[in-house]
């Protein structure tokens, strides 16, 4: 678990190679807001502040992607009124930020069961898809009413489909075509999974795509979360020796 100081060291971005895709599980807003005795959305409302400097970040960092799991589909099951409050400021957040996207050829999308978000948001961000479409940035990916399971659920049933249409032989089934199945077919894989809030765990978050990322977890809560400490998890991966289940040399050989 990385604690990060600030230091003026600690603000220098990272040199060496970068990871093409980060994904970020944000948590720990609820224990945020809890510390200061205040209610659970004011966490989520100071998380609003960690998304901006995260996206900023990698995007002057020019990665290709940055997903963030802002909603999940267990979270379905919190109270009512932490949804609706959750949802307005997704719905906020979109239409807020847009034109700094446009400026900063950011281009989002979005992955999960959308259908099940309240038409508001659904609204907010078809426009807000639709006015990045054409950037050529990173790729800001919003994981929204979203589960690595119920992904694997969605797309096994569409395979299954081709496949009594006529038109897929199982045997024809393989991990790419699996892998084209997800909710977007075009991302590369996460090099590195940061997860605040001190829980060391995956909640249910891209576990396809995510099998040989790098685990990064940050014992502070999200609406902490600042340049420092993804320069920290960077800085981090960068120090790991990534095998892939082959020995290093061949590893080397691979990837020049
Ligand atoms: C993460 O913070 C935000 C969402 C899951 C939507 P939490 O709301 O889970 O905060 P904790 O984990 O209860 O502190
Ligand atoms: C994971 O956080 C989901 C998001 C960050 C959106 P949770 O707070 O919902 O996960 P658990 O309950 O700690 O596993
Ligand atoms: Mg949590």
């Amino acid at each position: 678990m990385l604690n990060s100081p600030r230091s003026s060291q600690n603000l220098t971005p990272p040199t060496g190679p970068l990871p093409r895709h980060i994904a970020i599980i944000m948590d720990g807003n609820g224990r945020w807001a809890r510390r200061r005795s205040l209610p659970r959305l004011m966490g989520h409302r100071e998380g609003v502040t960690a998304v901006r400097e995260a996206v900023t970040t990698c995007a002057e960092l020019k990665l290709d992607a940055l997903t963030l799991y802002a909603f999940s589909t267990e979270n379905w099951g919190r109270p009512p009124r932490e949804i609706n409050g959750l949802m307005r400021l997704l719905r906020n957040y979109l239409v807020r930020e847009v034109d700094e996207m446009v400026e900063n050829d950011i281009r989002l999308v979005a992955m999960g069961r959308l259908d099940q978000l309240p038409s508001t948001v659904r609204k907010a961000l078809e426009r807000a898809m639709a006015m990045t479409e054409n950037c050529r940035g990173m790729r800001l990916n919003l994981a929204l009413s979203y589960s690595g399971r119920s992904e694997l659920t969605d797309a096994m049933r569409r395979l299954a489909a081709e496949v009594r249409r006529g038109h897929l032989q199982p045997e024809e089934i393989t991990e790419e075509l699996i892998t084209r199945h997800l909710y977007i077919d075009d991302l590369p894989e996460p090099d590195l999974v940061i997860r605040t809030s001190g829980e060391e765990r995956i909640s249910n978050f891209m576990i396809w795509q995510i099998a040989y990322a790098e685990l990064c977890f940050l014992d502070i809560p999200w609406p902490d979360f600042r340049k420092e400490h993804l320069f920290r998890a960077i800085r981090d991966f960068q120090q790991r020796d990534r095998r892939f289940g082959v020995i290093p040399q061949q590893v080397r050989e691979r990837v020049g």
